[in-house]
């Protein structure tokens, strides 16, 4: 690993509505130097290189990576390309920084880990949610021994008009592999196992729904890409599940992309102990004492690792801290996603080797 690197220069690709957010993440950190971005928009490439000064666009990535002063690739693109694009970075020597979902199928999201073995270099995924103050906060409560044993947590994000519009390369199951499971299921899960310390699961019974995005309805505002009106609304707009872990224990999950909600956006998680119970979306505690049940409000702080993902990213590779996000635990979280689907294909529950 380049542990003895004190600087490193990162190469975006993917202009995007997340890959703006990248930069200007990287650009955060003192050793880190946003040097190239690739990106096949002309105009949206040469808008975020005018905006954040990089020196070098492309429109073809893989000039990035044949480069040898570039040492970290971080990917904003359509999921059906985390994993290809992924591999070959690794291949290329480079370190990768993959935003969620991590793949469109458990299987490639193995090969991108057996990928960053084998090139000895790190790879992790963007889960953002779980570097929020609030995440955080919880995981240390739960870490402190606050919540007793912890045996039951309900997660979801829910938005009632939050298609991230309808056309655009999320709605094609071809590009984005799934709906909302992938796109925002995936971050109410992921934050819910680390809360609860535990990502593998041993069965899933899911059921995702496409209702409204079929019909033109639940529409929002998200992303860049080019929305093409034709393209048929083919992947899922709400999804609930119940995971089993291995431990025995369980997760209650919701995602909706469009439901008829009264929040138009609204996420939580709560964590259930034998002692007390944890809330997001603010921050409570509720746990019973001799007066009654108490809910406590906890103002969020950063007690496990800076709030931006990307400086902390840095700060792995500058051998600083240790990963917040594990490849493992990513690949665990892909396994519990593509079982919804077949769960929900089949009718039965899925058992995850
Ligand atoms: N962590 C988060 O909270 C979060 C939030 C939003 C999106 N995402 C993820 O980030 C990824 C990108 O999402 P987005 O919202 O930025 O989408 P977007 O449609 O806004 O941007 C994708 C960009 O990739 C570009 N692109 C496509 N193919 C390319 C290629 N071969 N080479 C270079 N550029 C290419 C497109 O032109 C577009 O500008 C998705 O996987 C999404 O799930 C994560």
């Amino acid at each position: 690993m380049a542990k003895s690197k004190k600087n490193f220069n990162i190469a975006v690709i993917g202009a995007g509505a997340i890959g703006i957010d990248h930069i200007r993440s990287f650009q955060q950190h003192p050793a880190a130097n946003v040097v190239a971005l690739a990106e096949v928009s002309a105009q949206r490439g040469q808008e975020a290189a005018d905006t954040f000064g990089i020196p070098d666009l492309v429109t073809d990535y893989q000039d990035l990576l044949k480069r040898s002063d570039i040492d970290v690739i971080s990917i904003a693109l359509p999921n059906f390309l985390h994993a290809s694009v992924g591999i070959e970075a690794l291949r290329a020597g480079k370190h990768v920084m993959v935003d969620k979902p991590m793949a469109t199928n458990a299987k490639d999201a193995a090969k991108l880990i057996a990928a960053s073995k084998k090139h000895r270099r790190r790879l992790m995924v963007g889960q953002n949610m779980r570097f929020s103050p609030e995440v955080q906060t919880a995981r240390h409560l739960i870490n402190q021994g606050k919540l007793g044993d912890v045996y039951h947590a309900k997660t979801s994000w829910s938005r009632r008009s939050g298609i991230p519009r309808i056309g655009s390369w999320f709605t094609q199951k071809q590009f984005a592999g799934g709906g909302c499971t992938y796109d925002i299921g995936v971050h109410a899960l992921d934050r819910a196992l680390f809360l609860m310390g535990e990502f593998e699961a041993a069965a899933v019974s899911g059921q995702t729904y496409s209702q409204l995005g079929p019909l033109g309805r639940g529409n929002g505002d998200w992303g860049k890409g080019e929305v093409d009106k034709k393209a048929k609304f083919d992947v899922d707009d709400l999804a609930v599940a119940l995971i089993k872990l291995k431990s025995g224990r369980t997760v209650l999950l919701e995602a909706s992309w469009a439901a008829h909600l009264p929040e138009n956006d609204f996420f939580t998680s709560q964590v259930f102990g034998t002692d007390a119970g944890i809330m997001l979306n603010p921050l409570r505690l509720i746990r019973p004492s001799r007066i009654g049940y108490v809910t406590e409000e906890v103002t969020p702080s950063t007690p496990l690792v800076n709030e931006n993902r990307m400086v902390h990213f840095i700060d792995v590779l500058l051998g600083k801290v240790e990963p917040y996000v594990k490849p493992a635990e990513s690949l665990a979280v892909q396994k519990i996603l593509d079982a919804i689907y077949a769960s929900s294909a089949s009718g039965r529950e899925v058992r995850i080797k």
